[in-house]
């Protein structure tokens, strides 16, 4: 295990029995409030897709956490980041999917706009749980034409199944760190 791994690793705090009894919850923001540490994650990202072999042409962020990672590696990248919201919150026309949660059920949009047939795109999360989001997230972009070249997050919790079922569907996937 890298020492970049251990040291992100040791800055998210595990809140049990949150939200729901039983449910240990991955707490990112300590790795937000600290600037040093925020470098680190978001440089881990910056990294892997400044590489040409990964061109990214769009990063598109999952609400909500994946707004925060997302802005600012797209902002590193010099390229365009498009928000894919809860439903009812973004005002133009949208595409949507709805899908389970670990905990409920959700239903996510996009602007119709937000992608050009053809774009790649990197699609960002905090963390895959089912892996429910991701996909919502992977299908409303294809419905546009645009193909996710990655999906991307900072934790992948694999006893929930998410990334195996993700990477199954054929969607590449890339993760800083797992709690199993
Ligand atoms: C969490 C998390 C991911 C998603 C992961 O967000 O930030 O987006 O759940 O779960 P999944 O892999 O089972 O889909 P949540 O839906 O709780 O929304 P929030 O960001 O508004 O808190
Ligand atoms: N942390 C953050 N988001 C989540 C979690 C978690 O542990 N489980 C499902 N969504």
């Amino acid at each position: 295990m890298s020492s970049t791994t251990d040291f992100l690793r040791a800055h998210i705090r595990t809140v049990p029995d949150w939200p729901a009894p039983g449910v240990q919850f991955r707490d990112i923001t300590p790795l937000l409030q600290d600037p040093a540490v925020f470098r680190v994650l978001i440089d881990a990202f910056v990294q892997r897709y400044r590489e040409a072999a990964m061109r990214v042409d769009v990063v598109a962020g999952l609400d909500a956490r994946g707004f925060i990672l997302g802005s600012v590696v797209a902002y590193q990248l010099g390229v365009g980041f498009v928000p894919i919201r809860k439903k009812g919150k973004l005002p133009f026309t949208t595409v949507e999917e709805t899908y389970e949660l670990e905990y409920g059920s959700a239903t996510v949009e996009l602007h119709t706009d937000a992608v050009k047939g053809g774009d790649r795109v990197l699609l960002m999360d905090d963390l895959i749980a089912t892996g429910g989001t991701m996909m919502a997230g992977k299908k409303l972009l294809e419905k546009l034409g645009a193909h996710v070249t990655e999906g991307a997050a900072i934790v992948d919790l694999p006893e929930l199944g998410g990334s195996a079922r993700l990477r199954a569907s054929g969607m590449p996937l890339f993760t800083l760190l797992d709690f199993a």
